[in-house]
């Protein structure tokens, strides 16, 4: 059985950001909309061992409002075996300097999203006498290992999904793309070694192709990047000035969307995550909320647990 915890379910920024003042984050900073943190996973296989995908910067606040993840045996003890990235993006990596303190842990991500934690020296602080950091390659499916190098329970299978570079790291000069590669942005297929249950895991996507359809296709669970909801709403909500396809990022909605791109493909469960504080479907009764309900979505929530 795979066990799956949403332990963040909002974009960069989270929901509230702090300094935005729309009507929606302020509902959520008073408490009559459904405040989120910002995008990661928790996923077991065997409820002993977790794995985080992508750590964000409200780790701290998350494992300590997620029981599964407290310290069980002993006076310094983490369920936390390891943490696999699916980009450089801060809303990705930053948790991981949460996760200091000489814990044993394996950090899998792309050789290349492992280039930008080595030139970042901040990131020293997970010892590498015990944080194994394992390189992950496009096509090559693999095993999670624990720090002590035995199994951890899931085949994971990363590969290409259109996307970009992360923010930082964009270069004005290199094109369209910005000098993106194609292990910038990942989709993971995660696939429990006992019972053979799976599903894909893709918080960050500019459009899906088909040969992606083609993957997702009669899938029993997709997590998808539902970072907004229309192209141009951070520009209509008059808080930025860069559309979904600048950051790389489909919709949910439109010819070119998430919703239609997905439509067909008989996949069983379909759930947003990395949901942006200008998506109108984080209010539990927008219109746009109750559309892509009835068009057989779910809009993540922290806490969101679901067993395959
Ligand atoms: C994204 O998903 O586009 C990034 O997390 C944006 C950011 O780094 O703020
Ligand atoms: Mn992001």
């Amino acid at each position: 059985m795979l066990r799956i915890v949403v332990i963040g379910s909002a974009a960069g920024g989270g929901f509230p950001q702090w300094n935005c003042s729309t009507d929606a984050c302020n509902q959520a900073r008073t408490g009559d909309a459904l405040a989120r943190t910002q995008s990661s996973l928790a996923v077991t296989a065997d409820d002993e061992h977790w794995y985080l995908f992508n750590a964000s910067p409200d780790l701290r606040h998350q494992i300590n409002s997620t029981p599964a993840l407290h310290p069980k045996n002993g006076l310094r003890h983490s369920p936390i075996s390891g943490v696999i990235v699916t980009n450089a993006d801060v809303d990705h990596i930053a948790g991981l300097l949460t996760l200091r303190e000489s814990a044993p842990l394996v950090l899998y991500a792309t050789e290349r999203v492992h280039g930008t934690l080595r030139a970042n020296s901040v990131f020293n602080v997970l010892n590498s006498e015990l944080v194994a950091r394992l390189p992950m390659t496009l096509g090559q499916s693999f095993e999670l290992k624990t720090p002590e190098g035995k199994s951890g329970g899931m085949i994971i299978e990363p590969f290409v999904v259109p996307g970009k570079v992360a923010l930082y790291l964009e270069n004005p000069d290199a094109g369209p793309n910005f000098g993106s590669q194609s292990e910038d942005t990942i989709g993971l297929r995660i696939q429990s070694m006992e019972g053979g249950e799976y599903f894909f895991y893709i918080p960050g996507c500019a459009s899906v192709p088909p040969e992606l359809a083609a993957r997702l296709q009669s899938a029993p669970l997709v997590l998808f990047d539902g970072t907004l909801w229309q192209d141009d709403e951070m520009q209509v909500a008059g808080v930025g000035i860069k559309t979904g396809q600048r950051m790389g990022h489909i919709s949910m909605s439109g010819p070119e969307g998430a919703i239609a791109a997905l439509e067909g493909l008989n996949v069983v469960r379909k759930v947003f995550v990395h949901i942006n504080n200008t998506n109108p479907t984080l209010l539990a009764d927008s219109p746009e909320r109750h559309k892509v309900e009835a068009l057989g979505w779910e809009i993540a929530f922290d806490g969101m647990e679901i067993c395959l």
